[in-house]
């Protein structure tokens, strides 16, 4: 299955394309402005569709990279679906009002497929969530969720969300199981909310893990399109690895393609 259901009635694709880092960190880099377009233009003529981004990298730019792309392979709106999230500094309503806005100015759309709250932050949750409610029912939002929540969390967000909260994004790969041991994973199975899992490939290194070369010959695949089939066999998992090369972005797309058996699973999930 390539693509998952949203509770809002949208889907979302199973492999995704993170964006952090491209552009610079937490500020611009233009020096690598060329890099970026690249990386996200092979994205694009790779076949990827799902665009996961944020105000926060590199302090806008990352956006404005990433709309410039879009235009120039004149790859059109409606084929994508495009992810930005709210930082900390702007979780009071008027700010994330604010601040939404001004993604979609970067990103030049008019509505976000999927606006995330990135970090839990010191402003009360609910002041958030009635930004994420109008910004719903304005239409510039077609789906809300939010990333790095515990449970407690996800559960306050739900109550004060208006329409269904589609999508937790936190750190889940082959060696960092933290939301399946706190019962997030269970959770958002159990009720219909999409786990994206980011640092999926574990900054390039899950694949030196030499428990997965066997599987990775035995499905003619790699050790890292391995990791990733792992995390998207898995109901409502959904992922998002990043690459500058167009080897690993193209690796990591046809992780798609890999069919783990029963067998493989099992092996996966022992794996450490
Ligand atoms: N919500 C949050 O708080 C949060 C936090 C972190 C990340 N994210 C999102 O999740 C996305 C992915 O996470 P991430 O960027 O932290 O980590 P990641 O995707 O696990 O790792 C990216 C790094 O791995 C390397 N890599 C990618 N594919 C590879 C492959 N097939 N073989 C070998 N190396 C490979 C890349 O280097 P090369 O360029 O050399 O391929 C890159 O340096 C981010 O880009 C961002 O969109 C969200």
């Amino acid at each position: 299955m390539l693509i998952e259901p949203l509770l809002t009635g949208h889907t979302i694709p199973k492999i995704g394309f993170g964006t952090w880092n491209i552009g610079g960190g937490m500020s611009p880099d233009y020096s690598q402005d060329a890099r970026g377009l690249a990386a996200i233009r092979a994205a694009l003529e790779t076949g990827y569709t799902h665009f996961d981004t944020a105000e926060m990298y590199a302090n806008g730019h990352t956006e404005e990279l990433l709309a410039r792309a879009i235009r120039e392979t004149r790859t059109p709106r409606e084929k994508l679906f495009l992810t930005t999230k709210v930082w900390t500094n702007h979780l009071r309503t008027p700010e994330t009002i604010k601040a939404c806005e001004n993604s979609l100015r970067r990103l030049q759309t008019d509505y976000l497929d999927l606006y995330l709250i990135h970090w839990p932050g010191s402003v009360p949750l609910e002041d958030t969530v009635r930004a994420l409610n109008d910004l719903t029912r304005r239409g510039l939002v077609r789906a809300v969720g939010v990333s790095n929540f515990d449970l407690p969390l996800l559960h306050r967000a739900q109550a004060a969300c208006e329409t269904p909260l589609v999508n937790n994004q936190v750190p889940y790969s082959l060696h960092h199981r933290e939301y399946a041991q706190n019962g997030v994973l269970a959770y958002c199975q159990q009720n219909g909310i999409v786990l994206t899992a980011y640092t999926p490939v574990e900054k390039g290194r899950v694949g030196t893990n030499p428990g997965l070369q066997t599987l990775a010959r035995k499905h003619g695949a790699t050790p890292t399109q391995i990791a990733l089939a792992w995390l998207i066999h898995q109901p409502r998992v959904i992922t998002i690895p990043m690459s500058h090369n167009p080897a690993h972005i193209l690796e990591n797309f046809r992780a798609r393609e890999v069919k783990l058996d029963e067998d493989d699973i099992k092996q996966l999930n022992a794996l450490k």
